[in-house]
């Protein structure tokens, strides 16, 4: 349905016959609205932004071994953002509704990740899953099987903004009620408002708990990990961001910067053109965002009830199904790292950041390459040098409903080094990669990797010999 030009984005949802909760959502929506228009968040002076100073930045290997874990992490809560869907690969509903090992979903594998901790240590870390519209029916359908003995699971929902036409501004919605399209939810920076509105936040402090630990559901590298909490409970940080060093992978990254003394967050999105060679370049920003956060939950009261925590705002421009051009207001919730005090990344290995962006990174999770560990991905022993291999599959594989027509079986890569597939290639069962391969099917071609098959160091193109 299309909007009315011009029509105030403030003024309906108020009307009496909304429900209170979307009258609240639709003032906050209004105020990010309005710091937008009044272009408050485009003001980023470059010659102020400096690289992190070294004390703000602390390195992982250099923490001490936990003094009293168990009281530490009687202390803790564990957050997984899985508002987000799966759109670059292809999906439909959750990214984390995914099966990626052993028949278990990224959901499953958190859950028996604080399972395990909670069993092994005797004590009691709740699982909070912040859901979207869009994801909050597929989490429910993964996590109704569990038991709350072994791990208690609150999922809450996080809010729906509706998308705003690029040229006038108007909100895509009519009303409250019209269709999904209209609407999305605002960025993982949602997090603390979506918290505080559900009253869990409230509930946890209610409970004792004092540190949050955030996470992507799709991180299978984000665990629990003792010696960041210690670290938190030593130097009465507020606020702790796990980054990693930079590779040329992951050059868009959002990094930390010191502005004007201030720790923050810099997202490629906040930077001119003109700069991002600059961002992307590892000389001045050498490491990146992983989205690992830790967070002291009475610092997070005291700055929400001191009024909304301001987010620097991410534009994400986007063209809707029926061709109109659409903007989506957004926040990251690392930006939330100035509000804090004696706030500072951690510099981790980068085994803590295990992302699947695409099918590619399925690929590698899926295969021999790891192995399952009480929800935990474990580099498998065989695996020479402790690397990984590079894995570039084309846009043939770019969608999951492909990847899996594509692929009868996983093949064993665990001496694989380098893997390209490019056209129309489809895999048997039991094929074994190794060294260097590369697959390329030209336009019009299509080449059938048969079961059994073993290639090491082969470059395959047109017809396979074997
Ligand atoms: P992002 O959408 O920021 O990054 O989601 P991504 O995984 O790289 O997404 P694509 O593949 O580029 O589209 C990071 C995490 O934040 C959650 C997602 O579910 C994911 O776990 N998220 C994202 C939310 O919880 N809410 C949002 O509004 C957006």
């Amino acid at each position: 349905s299309l909007s009315k030009p011009n029509k105030s984005p403030f003024a309906s949802p108020l009307n009496s016959h909304y429900t209170q909760a979307f009258a609240v959502e639709m003032q906050t929506f209004s105020k990010l609205l309005s710091r937008y228009i009044a272009g408050t968040n485009d003001k980023l002076d470059w010659e102020k932004v400096k690289s992190p100073a070294t004390d703000q930045i602390q390195s992982y290997d250099q923490l001490p071994q936990p003094k009293d874990e168990i009281i530490l992490l009687k202390h803790l809560a564990v957050l997984k953002v899985n508002g987000g869907l799966g759109t670059s690969m292809g999906m439909q509903g959750a990214k984390s509704a995914l099966e990626v090992k052993n028949s278990l979903t990224f959901l499953d594998l958190a859950v028996q990740q604080i399972a395990h901790v909670n069993a092994s240590h005797g004590v009691d870390v709740p699982l909070l899953l912040m859901t979207s519209f869009n994801t909050h029916k597929d989490t429910l359908r993964i996590i109704q099987k569990y038991d709350t003995k072994q791990v208690r699971i609150t999922p809450f929902m996080q809010s729906k903004y509706p998308r705003i036409l690029k040229d006038s501004l108007s909100p895509c919605p009519e009303n409250e009620k019209d269709d999904k399209a209209a609407w999305y939810p605002p960025g993982h920076g949602d997090l603390y408002t979506a918290l505080y509105r559900s009253g869990v936040l409230d509930r946890l402090l209610k409970d004792g708990k004092q540190y949050l630990f955030v996470s992507n559901s799709d991180n299978l590298g984000a665990v629990v990990d003792s010696r960041i909490l210690q670290h938190m409970a030593d130097t009465k940080a507020e606020f702790l961001m796990e980054v990693t060093d930079k590779t040329k992978a992951d050059i868009k990254g959002g990094t930390l910067i010191d502005y004007d003394g201030t720790i923050r967050l810099l997202e490629i999105a906040q930077v001119s053109s003109e700069h991002s060679e600059e961002f992307k370049s590892v000389r001045k920003f050498k490491i990146f965002n992983t989205n690992n956060l830790w967070i002291n939950l009475k610092a997070l009261k005291k700055v929400m009830d001191n009024g909304s925590m301001e987010l620097d705002i991410i534009v994400n421009p986007k063209v809707t199904e029926d061709g109109r051009s659409i903007i989506q207001l957004e926040t990251a919730a690392g930006a939330a790292i100035r509000h804090f005090s004696n706030a500072r990344g951690i510099n981790v290995p980068r085994s803590r950041f295990l992302p699947v962006k695409n099918c590619s990174d399925l690929l590698l999770i899926k295969s021999d390459m790891y192995t399952l560990e009480h929800g935990r991905l474990v580099l498998n022993e065989d695996r020479m040098f402790g690397t990984t291999p590079v894995i570039k599959l084309d846009d043939h594989f770019r969608k999951i409903h492909d990847f899996q027509k594509r692929f009868k079986a996983i093949p064993a890569i665990i001496d694989l080094d380098h893997l390209t597939v490019s056209g129309n290639v489809y895999f048997g069962r039991n094929v074994t990669l190794r060294g260097t391969v590369i697959i390329v099917a030209n336009e019009g071609q299509r080449i059938d990797i048969p079961d059994g098959c073993v290639l090491e160091n082969r470059l395959v193109s047109g017809n396979l010999n074997m």
